[in-house]
């Protein structure tokens, strides 16, 4: 199933491309990419860079005389490329940059695809959020070959489509694993969970324990890594569901709360930033409606099972606002109160299940 909707963001992310038109109706097309590509320090990803001798790969290194290879640090035939070499060791990432020497056809055959450092069609950007004159764009580790999970693009350059740079640096993004989606907030901060988790399908790997992570955007530096509690991560595959953040404040930006859904196993993990702890909530109506499950998105029939996808936030004025939220597959829309989920102890009082309400139910007609 996720390779199913994998190529229908991908063919969504061509058919966009392809259109010279850059109106779309009323709106004005600002980006549009037909595959991702990286600027890392001035020096454009293009194209793959992998390790492997695949039949596509030597063609393409017949033709082109300055590849460069990508290889990790435990291979001794490394060659580094001379663009790289002035560069401080220190940013380059852990997947070495090598160009193999000709003369030697077979070095790298015995290496397989979690070397790459860049498989093109494999990043599939999930995450977009534009902050002043950044747009902030987000690519999980799904796949092998992404170079950077966090990026950003500039908006006043008006490229049609540009290249992704990590953000802050290719340094820095290296501490961060994977990350689905980022939020800011009104305090100049970019908040997002990196799972920790290389999501590959039949090898997954939990590279660091899941951490909520907020960026400075006025310095660009790293100001908090939270490691999620044990409880809050009842499961090995709860990461994976950790796909969003949603951030609830008052005036004080030293008190915000932000909210995790975890759409795989079912919870919401509430984090104080003041009080730098966490705690998980279950409710039934984080839970997917088994009713809603049976898709058919161009001509794929699948079942999708995702619960509570996303949270956001209605401003009231008052000190309880309300947080809406709904499973990805359900009819329904759900409210409650963010004192309810900013209150350590509310999941113990005896009518907490009541607190929640339907605020909307989406009518279908069914076939
Ligand atoms: C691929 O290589 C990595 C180490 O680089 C190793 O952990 C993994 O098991 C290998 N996978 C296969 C299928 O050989
Ligand atoms: C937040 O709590 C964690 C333990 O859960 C601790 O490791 C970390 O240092 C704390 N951070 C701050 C800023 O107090
Ligand atoms: C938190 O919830 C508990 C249990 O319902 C309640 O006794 C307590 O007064 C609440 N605290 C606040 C600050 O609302």
């Amino acid at each position: 199933m996720a390779v199913k909707l994998l190529i229908l963001l991908q063919l969504c992310v061509i058919v966009s491309s392809i259109q010279d038109d850059r109106k779309v109706g009323r709106l004005t097309e600002v980006f549009a990419w037909k595959q991702l590509t990286y600027d890392i320090d001035g020096v454009a990803l293009t194209q793959d860079r992998v390790t492997s001798f695949e039949q596509n790969a030597l063609l393409r290194r017949k033709r082109q005389s300055d590849l460069v290879y990508f290889k990790n640090e435990y291979m001794d035939e490394r060659i580094w490329s001379e663009k790289y070499s002035r560069m401080d060791s220190r940013v380059i990432p852990r997947w070495n940059l090598y160009r193999p020497k000709p003369s030697q056809p077979n070095v790298g055959t015995n290496v397989n695809q979690s070397d790459a450092f860049f498989i093109q069609y494999n990043n599939v950007p999930m995450g977009v959020e534009r902050v002043g004159d950044r747009v902030f764009i987000t690519v999980p580790r799904r796949r092998y070959g992404i170079p950077s999970t966090l990026n950003y693009v500039e908006l006043n350059q008006r490229e049609r489509s540009p290249a992704l740079k990590p953000y802050p640096d290719i340094r820095q993004a290296r501490s961060l694993t994977s990350v689905y989606r980022t939020r800011a907030d009104q305090c100049g901060r970019l908040w997002m969970v990196d799972t920790g988790l290389l999501e590959i399908p039949a090898n997954p790997q939990q590279v660091q324990p899941p951490a909520i992570v907020i960026f400075d955007l006025n310095t660009d530096t790293q100001i908090l890594r939270y490691q999620f509690k044990d409880e809050d991560i009842p499961a090995a595959n709860t990461p994976t569901g950790l796909a969003s953040i949603t951030i609830d404040m008052q005036s004080d930006c030293a008190s915000a709360y932000a909210y995790i859904p975890d759409l795989t196993t079912f919870g919401l993990i509430v984090y104080s930033l003041k009080d730098n702890d966490s705690w998980r909530l279950s409710h039934s109506y984080f839970h997917f409606n088994p009713i809603a499950g049976n898709l058919n998105i161009a001509g794929q029939n699948f079942q999708w099972n995702d619960g509570i996808f996303s949270i956001t936030i209605k401003q009231t004025g008052r000190e309880c606002n309300t947080a809406y939220f709904h499973p990805l597959i359900s009819f329904h829309e759900f409210a409650v109160s963010t004192c309810v989920l900013n209150n350590k102890t509310a999941i113990q009082a005896s009518n907490y299940w009541s607190l929640y309400s339907v605020s909307m139910k989406i009518l279908l007609a069914y076939r």
